[in-house]
């Protein structure tokens, strides 16, 4: 175990899922306090009874799309564990791979509404019990798709590009309070999310899943997508009070894949 968040409490949301899950073991492992949340209630519980429970867990089911309980839970979770150092806002959905033409209204807003408006939400309620601290890192999930254009998932695009925009107005607002916001940009990695996706390239194509992933691992210059533990090696490190003098940005952890 090792100690580089020794009783910093770090709060995660979408907690349950790939990245979520990989980065509260690893926080964990370096001794942080964990302030998890998740839409799905068995899937949390699932992953809080691996650390056992106790007083350096506080999970709650909600959805980050719903202010009153994301304010409730960021003020008794900072009051329960002690304050708030970390926050990694990383929930978010996908959709169906489609031109744009063909994308409904309502998936528009839908993305809008997980992808964009909860990161907005979640800052709204962490950066005040900060600002009381004085100090804080901010981290949002993004993606690639925050950065370049991503045919087929315009919509998806749009939510993760204005988590860039949202990540370097909040980090301007706060940045001489002791406050760091960044983004963070992956390309593919393989989570729940990332097999959606490839399942719906394949079922389109009417391919294979394995054809899928090497259509989609051909586009890496790296020439493979990531593990949810090395994306987790960048937030640990983007967080870390060490990288104190990095805010406002949006890195890519990418394979290369916007590199060229
Ligand atoms: P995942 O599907 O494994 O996990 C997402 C988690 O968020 C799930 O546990 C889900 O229950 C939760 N969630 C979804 N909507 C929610 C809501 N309204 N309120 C609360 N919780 C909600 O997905 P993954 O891959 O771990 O993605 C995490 C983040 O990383 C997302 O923001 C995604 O857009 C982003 N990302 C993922 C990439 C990948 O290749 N896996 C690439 C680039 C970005």
């Amino acid at each position: 175990m090792g100690e580089r968040f020794r009783d910093q409490v770090v709060m995660i949301t979408g907690a349950a899922g790939g990245f979520g899950s990989a980065a509260a073991r690893q926080f964990a492992a370096e001794g942080a306090k964990l302030l998890l949340s998740d839409r799905s209630a068995e899937a949390l519980d699932g992953l809080v009874r691996e650390f056992g429970g106790g007083d350096r867990v506080f999970a709650t089911a909600l959805d980050v799309t719903d202010e009153d309980c994301v304010a409730n839970h960021v003020a008794e979770g900072a009051k329960t564990l002690g304050g708030l150092d970390v926050a990694i806002n990383n929930a978010g959905i996908g959709h169906d791979l489609a031109p744009l033409q063909k994308l409904t209204g309502d998936t528009f807003d839908r993305m809008m509404a997980v992808n964009a408006k909860g990161v907005f939400l979640c800052m709204k309620a962490q950066i005040p019990v900060m600002l009381e601290a004085g100090s804080g890192a901010i981290l949002n999930v993004a993606s690639a798709a925050g950065l370049v254009g991503a045919g087929h998932l315009s919509a998806y695009a749009a939510s993760k590009h204005a988590v860039v925009g949202l990540t370097k107005a909040a980090a301007d607002e706060v940045a001489r309070k002791g406050i760091r916001v960044n983004a963070l940009c992956p390309s593919f990695a393989v989570t729940p999310l990332f097999d959606e996706i490839a399942d719906a390239l394949a079922g389109r194509r009417g391919e294979s899943r394995e054809t899928a992933y090497s259509r989609i691992t051909g586009r890496v210059p790296m020439g493979r997508v990531a593990s949810p533990e090395e994306v987790v090696q960048a937030m640990l490190w983007i967080t870390h009070p060490d990288n104190s003098f990095m805010t406002g940005q949006a890195v890519a952890v990418d394979g290369g894949l916007t590199a060229v």
